[in-house]
């Protein structure tokens, strides 16, 4: 595997190898990988020649009180299991190189940004695409590959790379579990055991929602306050929001209709803080 840690570098190689013919597969991460990464890198292996893992806590994505310093990073062990998996290169940039002194251009998707986590999280989704978008330009991918777990993420990359041209086909994975059902992060990280044991919850208040609109509930409004009541037993879980949205343009929804929906949370567990999401199709007004 080899290790590119200048932009022009990885620009260099990306450029011999459509040169040679070959597709390029790109994950981007911010490292601490787990099997939600893993599997990404798997995926991109289907698609692509060759696979690219980008591995850079992007600090303008974090916001001043968040947690960029202590974001967990274990380099080391991030390089064996990329190797392990037969990842031909490991772009592993410094902050200098990715925002050079006087850096100033950003990229938002306005309006899907400011929805669900960052209306929370101010900044954090122009963070997102603005590193995403250099990213692309650096690695320059026929194919990238995006997690469901960070859906409102893959969406607003979605919509970036339709509105800006970017000529690269967007893969989104589905979530990976812990067995008990928690959905992967490097987050989970910061969960103490107590914590950790409760931090399933989440995940069985969003198979609570499917179910009800599996049993024929409509009523958004009715969904989320069983899927907060569920959730209130457990002390240590702190909502910060339950919405029900369109996947377009991630507006509430009032009534469910023909069509899907995404039901998207945010809570904190101590210092952790935790999203996950669950899809829901209607078929029509009964079914
Ligand atoms: P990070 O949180 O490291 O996630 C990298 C990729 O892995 C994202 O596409 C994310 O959705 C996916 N992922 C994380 N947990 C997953 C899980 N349990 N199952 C499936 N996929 C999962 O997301 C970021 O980094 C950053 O915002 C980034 C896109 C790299 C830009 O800095």
């Amino acid at each position: 595997m080899r290790i590119v840690t200048k932009s022009e570098d990885m620009q260099r190689l990306s450029i011999e190898y459509k040169r040679q013919g070959k597709t390029v597969g790109f994950v981007p991460t911010m490292g601490y990988l787990h099997e939600g990464h893993t599997s990404l890198i798997n995926i991109a292996h289907k698609y692509a020649d060759v696979v690219v893992v980008s591995i850079f806590v992007n600090p303008i994505q974090f916001g001043p009180s968040e947690d960029y310093d202590r974001y967990p990073r274990d380099i080391e062990r991030d390089k064996e299991i990329l190797e392990k998996m037969g990842v031909d290169v490991m772009f592993y940039p410094s902050v200098d190189d990715m925002y050079p002194k006087g850096f100033t251009t950003y990229v938002e998707v306005k309006g899907l940004s400011d929805k669900l986590c960052g209306r929370y999280r101010p900044g954090h989704f122009r963070g997102v695409t603005t590193v995403v978008a250099k990213l692309f330009n650096i690695v320059m991918p026929d194919v990238a590959v995006f997690g469901e777990k960070d859906a409102q993420q893959a969406i607003i990359i979605k919509r970036m790379v339709r509105d800006l041209n970017f000529p690269v086909k967007i893969i989104v994975g589905p979530t990976v579990r812990e067995p008990d059902g928690l959905a992967m992060s490097s987050r989970n990280e910061y969960l103490t055991e107590e914590e950790r044991k409760v931090a399933p919850a989440i995940y069985q208040s969003l198979l609570l929602a499917k179910g009800l609109v599996e049993q024929g509930e409509r009523d958004t409004s009715k969904i989320i306050a069983a899927m907060q009541e569920f959730l209130s037993k457990y002390d240590r879980i702190k909502v910060e929001y339950i919405e029900i949205v369109d996947k377009e343009e991630l507006n509430p929804i009032e009534r469910l209709e023909k069509g899907e929906a995404l039901i998207a949370i945010a809570a904190y567990l101590g210092k952790a803080r935790l999203i996950d999401n669950i899809s829901v199709k209607v078929g029509g007004d009964n079914g």
